[in-house]
């Protein structure tokens, strides 16, 4: 493909990082990892971030963290990517779909209607780099005493009203995966909260349940994070506002092309900030569409063809189905954005768009 839907922006700073790790000699939770956790905690506002190998295994250590139980259930969008709720039956509790809003992040009003007596927690997701409603889910959480994890994997920089995702749960978990807002090129992940005793059980799981040295006081697993890979985290973080801003030039220089286009265009609620991890298009005519920009060299992709309720994994819990998610499913595309892209490239995604509408 000419126009990939990714390009994580590497530069030389990025490889004298690694070169740096590799002959640091210290390779496995050592000074960069460190370094990475305390400039990242700084970033988001948080008392403790805790670097895990990706972001399943962070939403998997929070909620065991939060002592979650089987019968236990967990409100979470089905829009939202498998890890999500993977991690919510990895962890032994039950997932509760709940239906999407127009910005494509949890409808809490939906999840009202599904809270029982059995909830414990509520996992929204700030989907393709859109805020979800913080307020309400606040609201809601506080009359059920309900826990607040937030999904941020793909919202590393957004804020609600000035205030970084991630700082309105009790935690919030981040991915690093090599398309993600902040990358480290390759597979990673973190969790952050303000919990002394949440950071402390998460740390104990992601090396084996370990208290100290030779004595484990639980089952945990290796979920450990390197330091080649903290560098790199190092240097993106450091230019995370940056690139975020690049992908909102992008974002704002498609949403002026493609105006008066037969497109439903992403919008940005007041009071988000929007960072635009994916910049996704809606029209009965997807699937023509990706078509055609294929054959021009413009990557296309789909998040998500299959809703997390009707995945065959989850079959046995018998989801109901969701009306708004079940219908916008056959209906988006993601057209390529990233902090590697050049805006000529976002004005030939428009071309070919425009010639296909022309056609
Ligand atoms: C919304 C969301 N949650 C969780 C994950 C899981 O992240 P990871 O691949 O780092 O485990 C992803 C990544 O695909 C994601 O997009």
């Amino acid at each position: 493909m000419t126009i990939p839907l990714s390009r994580p922006p590497v530069d030389d700073e990025v490889k004298a990082a690694v070169i740096a790790a590799v002959e640091s000699g210290q390779y496995i939770l050592g000074p960069e990892c460190k370094a990475f956790e305390q400039e990242f905690a700084a970033y988001n506002g948080a008392k403790h971030a805790v670097l895990t190998t990706n972001a399943t295994a962070a939403l998997w250590m929070v909620i065991k963290a939060f002592g979650a139980k089987a019968g236990d259930e967990v409100l979470v969008p089905s829009h939202t990517a498998f890890p999500t709720v993977e991690a919510i039956c990895f962890a032994g509790v039950t997932p509760v779909f709940v239906d999407i809003d127009e910005t494509y992040t949890v409808d809490v009003k939906d999840a009202a209607a599904k809270v029982t007596p059995r909830t414990v927690g509520f996992i929204p997701v700030h989907l393709y780099g859109h805020p979800a409603n913080l307020p309400a889910v606040q609201e809601l959480c506080a009359k059920h005493k309900l826990w607040l994890l937030e999904d941020c994997a793909q919202a590393h920089g957004s804020t609600w009203q000035g205030k970084k995702v991630g700082s309105f749960g009790r935690a919030g978990a981040f991915s690093f995966y090599p398309s993600k807002n902040l990358t480290v090129m390759g597979d990673g992940g973190l969790l952050v909260t303000d919990d002394d005793e949440v950071a402390a059980r998460c740390r104990r799981l992601r090396d084996h349940g370990r208290q100290s040295k030779d004595i484990h006081v639980e089952i945990g697993f290796n979920l450990r994070f390197n330091d080649i890979q903290a560098a790199v985290g190092r240097v993106f973080l450091r230019r995370l506002d940056a690139m975020n801003d690049h992908r909102r030039k992008l974002a704002a220089r498609y949403t002026a092309g493609l105006a008066g286009l037969p497109l439903v265009l992403p919008a940005e609620t007041r009071g988000a900030r929007h960072v635009y991890h994916l910049y996704v298009v809606r029209t009965p005519q997807r699937d023509q569409l990706a078509a055609f920009l294929k054959d021009k060299g413009v990557a296309t992709g789909i998040h998500y063809p299959v809703a997390c309720h009707r995945q065959p994994a989850v079959e046995h819990l018998k989801p109901p189905p969701l009306e708004h998610t079940d219908r916008i499913v056959k209906e988006i595309l993601t057209l390529p954005i990233s902090a590697g892209h050049t805006e000529a490239e976002i004005d030939e995604v428009v071309a070919g768009v425009k010639a296909f509408f022309r056609k």
